[in-house]
């Protein structure tokens, strides 16, 4: 059983990284697109509460993005801009960044395995009748969701809590990509002392279509994330992937 539950990370500094290149994904997609289906194979949620005891409790949102909102900085605007369309405290995660930067004729499927997350995520989408909502395993099912008539863009951010994801994510990318090569795909990979991410990393180094961002950053204690990273393949013309705080 998942015991994981995002709302206890929202807005933590890898957050503030992945979800940074996922709205300039879609910004520099829109410029040029036809419509859009997108694909979030682990979509959490959807939006999170940072006055939540699960939020206090970690301090993660406080190391991250609150800790930044005086900054000026032109890198933190674009996810500046989605907080002031949620409301006070209200952190959007990646299916709530999809629907607001969509357009009237895009496609949705979002993918959640965890029968609270899936509540809550029902509970916020299912009044857009754009966006299928799927109890389901997002490794699974992505593959019958992929359009052809349509530009996919899949993003997957597991909670790696299976240890085997960090296998499964590479499997389910190459599949991805047979089936529909031009698809926008983002992953997102957490940097931890233990060092699980390693081999992956090594992977995604190697592998010629993607590109890699990491963004390193001070870690809350000896045992906690101290980097993020995001891997795109196809990226989006004009889309910048570099990041830095
Ligand atoms: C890192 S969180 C996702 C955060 C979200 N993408 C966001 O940006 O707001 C990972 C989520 O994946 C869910 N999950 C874990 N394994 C899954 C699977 N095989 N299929 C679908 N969801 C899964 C967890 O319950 C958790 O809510």
């Amino acid at each position: 059983m998942l015991s994981y539950q995002h709302t206890f990370h929202a807005g933590c500094m890898a957050d503030v990284h992945k979800h940074t290149l996922l709205i300039r994904a879609l910004r520099a997609e829109k410029t040029n697109r036809k419509p859009l289906n997108f694909i979030d194979t682990h979509a959490g949620r959807g939006v999170y509460d940072l006055s939540s005891e699960q939020a206090q409790k970690t301090g993660e949102a406080a190391h991250g993005i609150l800790s930044l909102l005086e900054q000026e900085s032109e890198t933190l605007a674009p996810l500046k801009a989605m907080l002031g369309k949620t409301k006070e405290n209200q952190y959007p995660g990646s299916a709530k960044i999809m629907q607001l930067l969509s357009g009237k004729e895009d496609t949705f499927h979002f993918f959640e395995l965890h029968s609270t997350e899936f509540k809550e995520l029902k509970n916020r989408f299912n009044l857009d009748d754009r966006i299928k909502l799927h109890h389901d395993d997002g490794f699974d099912m992505a593959y019958d969701n992929l359009y052809k008539k349509r530009k996919n863009f899949v993003f997957i951010d597991p909670s790696y809590e299976i240890k085997v994801d960090y296998e499964d994510v590479v499997l389910m990318i190459n599949e991805l990509l047979d089936i529909a090569p031009d698809a926008i795909i983002m992953l997102w990979v957490p940097h931890l002392p233990k060092g699980y991410h390693k081999p992956l990393m090594e992977k995604l180094k190697a592998d010629e279509r993607a590109t890699l961002s990491t963004f390193r950053f001070t870690p809350m204690n000896d045992r906690a994330m101290y980097a993020s990273s995001v891997a795109v393949w196809n990226a989006p013309e004009g889309a910048d992937l570099e990041f830095n705080l």
